[in-house]
């Protein structure tokens, strides 16, 4: 039996830090196991320019514990002013590595997003032209199609278009959560890649709904029937380098997640290695781990993959806390529903 597994330090190519207070508190659970993570710009005001984005970073370097190694990968949020030239700028001097493209009003501060993309079509072509990548939340979120089928009927009407639309667009599908977008994903070529979060390998609509309501596990996109979970956990275990992981770890304080209209997120910074080797082994593909979370990620972003290592061993059960402290209240650690036996030794 494998009880010690050694990989490259993995990164997250989808991760949501906040600002402020929450920022400091959140960040180092990631900087204690990622060496990078690409930074989602949905602030409130987003961080739509190039001195936006170096602002943020400067912040959340400032938010980090002393000698930390981690690096924070930043984005722009694509909105239907943004400025081809301040975005081509900001990409050739290496201050952001990818723009996040949310359709209005399709999750958390998505107000400002994008709502015709005739509009943003100059934008997305520059973007082909200098190679700068586009992460995409693939929801429509007109009224009339079901949430459930929301990402399926967005690879329809609005990705497949654009990707036509724009030869040359590299862009990666963050979040999947369908059979239709893992298909979608594997027969897109080698400018199209798939985040894929731990929590959607670990959970499907009924652990949201059935037995009573459970708020920690709401998240966008929901999680799907079991179906669709299953075939995110083929798509990630299979070592295929068009997935790769982005946890989407996104903190709400346990305040704004049990309103009743409660925020969208599940905080999976805390463990979510530990969750992704149980998964892993659970399928039999431990060693397709560090191809998801350490090597498929650079690869599709062209960036060196990582030199240290992580070592996980697996023992007794690993008690991580249930809910982070933050001076804005407590947040909620995605509890995976199982006990968790591979802990991160180094
Ligand atoms: O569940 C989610 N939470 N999905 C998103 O797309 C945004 C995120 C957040 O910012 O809280
Ligand atoms: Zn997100």
């Amino acid at each position: 039996m494998t009880d010690t597994l050694t990989l490259r330090t993995p990164d997250d190519w989808h991760l949501h830090l906040r600002d402020g207070d929450m920022l400091r508190a959140v960040a180092p659970e990631t900087a204690r196991h990622f060496a990078r993570a690409i930074i989602m710009p949905n602030l409130v005001p987003p961080v739509v320019t190039g001195a936006d984005a170096a602002a943020y970073r400067d912040r959340i370097m400032a938010a980090l514990p002393e000698g930390t190694g981690f690096t924070p990968l930043m984005t722009l949020y694509l909105t239907e002013n943004t400025d081809p030239d301040d975005l081509a700028r900001a990409y050739g001097d290496g201050l952001i590595t990818a723009v996040k493209l949310y359709p209005a009003g399709a999750t958390t501060n998505s107000a400002s997003g994008v709502a015709d993309f005739d509009k943003v079509r100059p934008v997305l072509e520059r973007m082909a032209e200098i190679g700068c990548p586009l992460c995409v939340h693939g929801e429509v979120v007109d009224s009339d199609v079901d949430i459930f089928d929301r990402e399926a009927v967005f690879i329809e009407r609005v990705l497949d278009p654009i990707r036509r639309a724009t030869p040359g667009l590299r862009v990666v599908m963050e979040h999947i959560t369908t059979e239709q977008g893992v298909e979608y994903a594997q027969a897109g070529g080698d400018d199209l890649g798939a985040t894929i979060t731990t929590h959607h390998l670990v959970i499907n609509r009924n652990h949201i709904l059935a037995g009573g309501i459970k708020p920690h596990y709401y998240c966008l996109p929901v999680a799907k029937r079991e179906e669709h979970r299953l075939a995110l956990r083929r798509a990630a275990t299979s070592g295929d380098p068009t997935f790769f992981l982005g946890t989407d770890s996104a903190p709400h304080t346990d305040a704004n997640k049990l309103l009743p209209c409660g925020c969208a997120g599940c905080f999976t910074a805390t463990n979510t290695m530990s969750i992704l080797a149980h998964v892993f082994e659970e399928d039999g593909a431990l060693d397709k781990l560090e191809a998801f979370a350490s090597v498929n990620g650079p690869n599709f972003y062209g960036l060196p993959v990582n030199e240290g290592q992580m070592t996980l061993t697996k023992g007794d059960v690993v008690v991580y806390p249930d809910k982070i402290d933050t001076p804005d209240g407590p947040v909620t650690v995605f509890d995976p529903g199982f006990a968790l036996h591979w802990r991160v030794a180094r």
